[in-house]
């Protein structure tokens, strides 16, 4: 969609799998659903590098709603988690330098039983418009799938018609994959693909591949990204070599980069791998070509993204979760013919290395952890350019 968004995937910081619907501020004041949590965030986001990073917006999910509309009908905040309101908490992150995003759904109902736009498409549009929100997450719960195209092409032109430019992170074919498969017509949306990281990494590294690429990948581009879900490094669910694998699949797959953890309370070695700058300029490459699954043997994945300039990034998976760190040979990449006569290849991914001019027959073998990934970076050198640095 040539609307000047989402020309590259999205970076921020999205609430909902670390927090998820917390609504007791009683009892869990620091962690609950309210503007204090995102204001929080907003600060860190600041303070910590993230903003500098390139992660960009803030992004409020389900169970912010009052249960009840005004008078007017429209959406209103819970009063007692947000006693600023929306339109405050959007000021207070622009301050900063940031944007803030928040949820609807296209059905009667949020997925959590919040008031959805169902019959509110244009009032609710214009409502987050008025506020000066940046971003909509809509969801697609409560919804006859049958009417769920319609509802989400409607949402998309409701926004528009505010004349605001309001970035549409929409999950219909997530939402409409159990019924058939996604076409062209998504490709007008940013969309959610579907929410594997509440899941077990095993799901997140396997059932993508089936589904997630093959079918939807080819519409991917400047405007609409596929996104298979929010990174959750830096949470409780995956070891290192995990969440290096998931930062580099999703940097090759053009996901969008929407961290959903705690920035106020995060381990050195997720942050320092979150803000990796070699792995962030992979994902926001110019070119905005979506990466893919290209090679697959002894438990090995191979995943392929072109970047710009006719370099390639080129991540290895060791698929096997048991035994120790296995080997493999770097010619065996499918791409590594472009390497032919001599190319340059920097290893970014478990560690920064520069590997140095290679050859097609290289024998560099990478070492890989169990359920980690090896990322790097290879750039032809044509062989006028090897002549001139014989
Ligand atoms: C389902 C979505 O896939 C999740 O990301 C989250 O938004 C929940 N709904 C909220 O209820």
């Amino acid at each position: 969609l040539d609307n000047g968004l989402a020309l590259t995937p999205t970076m921020g910081w999205l609430h909902w799998e670390r927090f998820m619907c917390n609504i007791n501020c009683d009892k869990d004041p620091d962690n609950c659903i309210s503007e204090k949590l995102y204001m929080q965030m907003a600060d860190v986001m600041v303070k910590e590098g993230w903003k500098d990073a390139g992660y960009e917006y803030v992004c409020i999910d389900d169970c912010w709603p009052s249960h009840d509309r005004d008078a007017k009908g429209r959406l209103q905040a819970d009063p007692r988690r947000f006693p600023g309101g929306i339109k405050k908490l959007a000021d207070y992150v622009h301050s900063k330098g940031l944007k803030l995003g928040i949820y609807g759904d296209v059905g009667k109902n949020t997925c959590a039983g919040y008031p959805g736009s169902l019959g509110y498409y244009e009032v609710d549009a214009q409502t987050f418009a008025d506020w000066g929100v940046d971003l909509l997450k809509f969801d697609g719960c409560y919804m006859n799938w049958t009417l769920l195209g319609e509802g989400y092409v409607n949402m998309s032109k409701a926004l528009n018609k505010t004349g605001k430019s309001i970035l549409y992170s929409c999950e219909w074919p997530l939402y409409e994959w159990p019924y058939q498969k996604v076409s062209d017509e998504h490709k007008e949306y940013l969309f959610r693909y579907n929410s594997l990281p509440d899941e077990t990494i095993r799901l997140m590294l396997c059932y993508i591949k089936e589904h997630f690429c093959t079918s939807s990948f080819p519409v991917a581009g400047p405007g609409g990204w596929n996104d298979p879900d929010m990174l959750v490094i830096g949470n409780f669910g995956l070891s290192h070599d995990q969440q290096e694998s998931q930062m580099a699949l999703w940097a090759i797959m053009a996901a969008p980069l929407l961290m959903s953890n705690d920035l106020r309370n995060i381990c050195p070695r997720s942050k320092k791998l979150l803000q990796n700058k070699l792995i962030i300029d992979i994902s926001q490459d110019s070119l905005g070509k979506q990466g893919s699954l290209t090679g697959k043997f002894d438990s090995f994945e191979i995943w392929e993204r072109p970047l710009s300039e006719k370099r390639l990034a080129a991540a290895v998976l060791n698929k096997q979760e048991i035994g120790g760190p296995r080997g493999f040979v770097i010619r065996a990449i499918p791409g590594w013919k472009m390497c032919d006569p001599k190319c340059n290849v920097t290893q970014i991914l478990p560690e920064y290395k520069e590997m140095g001019v290679q050859t097609p027959k290289s024998n560099i073998v990478l070492s890989v952890n169990p359920s980690g990934t090896a990322l790097l970076t290879i750039t032809p050198l044509s062989s006028d350019f090897t002549e001139m640095y014989k």
